[in-house]
């Protein structure tokens, strides 16, 4: 079963009016772009993700909307573009729901999951880019440590990355989460490699670029009073979120709608615990 994340809220927040177009920059399975898609009548929703196997996937469970989704494969960096080739200059309203899919993460082939075994990949788009492999097999040591410490603040970074380079080299998920559970077994409730693995999937993927570059560009491709609307899943990211919103406020370019973070409800977090540190915020450009 697939849940898309506050959805009521995500489409409350962007208005969507039936003639509008719409950029759901993470379309992942498609769930929030089925929901907009749904309220359309002769707008459009253009479908972004930077991941094939996501969009395919995606295609399929909208089949029923087909004729008012236009898909597009690439990263933030490319959503003018993806903008452009649907034929349009701006967008009515931008959502971008970050982080990986339920369906990413626990696939054993796209390599995210420590707890079952698979290619050590971790790429949400296969078709091009380091995978972790990669990344842990040719990593200095001093630089793995900083980046274990820095994107999965693990305090014990240096450990890991000390046993990671003895072990060298490291080809599946599980060889991975057994080398750093020897080397810092387990103190509370989380899997000692989760937070390697956290980091490691940020820097394959150069998330925390990624979501500047999606700052920096969102609100230039609204219309005036436009939407964007953004769901993040980690405080370094929401807090980014919202120091962009404000700024974006303070030159009067648009007026920030959500002055706390809204967040999944009880009833939601019961069906769906993955939503729990769910985080949406909203902002309306202004009119010029
Ligand atoms: C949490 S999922 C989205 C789920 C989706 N809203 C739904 O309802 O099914 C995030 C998706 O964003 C994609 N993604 C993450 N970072 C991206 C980026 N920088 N550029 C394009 N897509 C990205 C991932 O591949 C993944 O499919």
């Amino acid at each position: 079963m697939h849940f898309s994340v506050m959805a009521g809220e995500a489409i409350e927040h962007l208005a969507v009016r039936p003639d509008g177009v719409y950029l759901d920059a993470t379309t992942g399975l498609g769930g929030h772009t089925a929901l907009i898609a749904q309220k359309l009548v002769t707008g459009i929703v253009i479908a972004n993700d930077r991941d094939l196997e996501s969009l395919e996937k995606a295609r399929r469970n909208t089949a029923e909307w087909a004729a008012r989704i236009r898909f597009h494969h690439g990263r933030f960096g490319s959503l003018p573009e993806a903008v452009r080739e649907a034929g349009f200059a701006k967008v009515d309203g931008l959502l971008a729901d970050l982080g990986v899919s339920r369906y990413q993460l626990t696939d054993p082939e796209r390599g995210f999951s420590f707890l079952s075994d698979g290619p050590l990949d971790m790429r949400m788009d296969q078709t091009t880019g380091m995978t972790a492999a990669d990344l842990v097999n040719h990593t200095a040591e001093k630089a793995l440590a900083d980046l274990i410490y820095q994107w999965g603040e693990e305090r014990r970074a240096r450990k890991v990355a000390r046993a990671i380079v003895r072990a060298r080299p490291i080809r599946s998920t599980l060889h991975l989460a057994n080398v750093v559970e020897r080397a810092v077994p387990r103190t509370g409730k989380l899997h000692p490699a989760t937070k390697t693995f956290m980091a490691l999937r940020m820097a394959v993927n150069e998330e925390p670029a990624e979501l500047d570059r999606l700052l920096a560009i969102g609100a230039d491709l609204l219309t005036p009073s436009g939407r964007l609307v953004v769901i993040s899943f980690m405080s370094i990211d929401d807090r980014k979120v919202k120091e962009r919103f404000r700024e974006l406020g303070r030159e009067g370019r648009a007026i920030v709608l959500t002055k706390h973070p809204i967040q999944p409800g009880e009833e939601e977090i019961r069906r769906n615990p993955a939503a729990r540190s769910a985080k949406l915020r909203a902002l309306e450009t202004v009119v010029s």
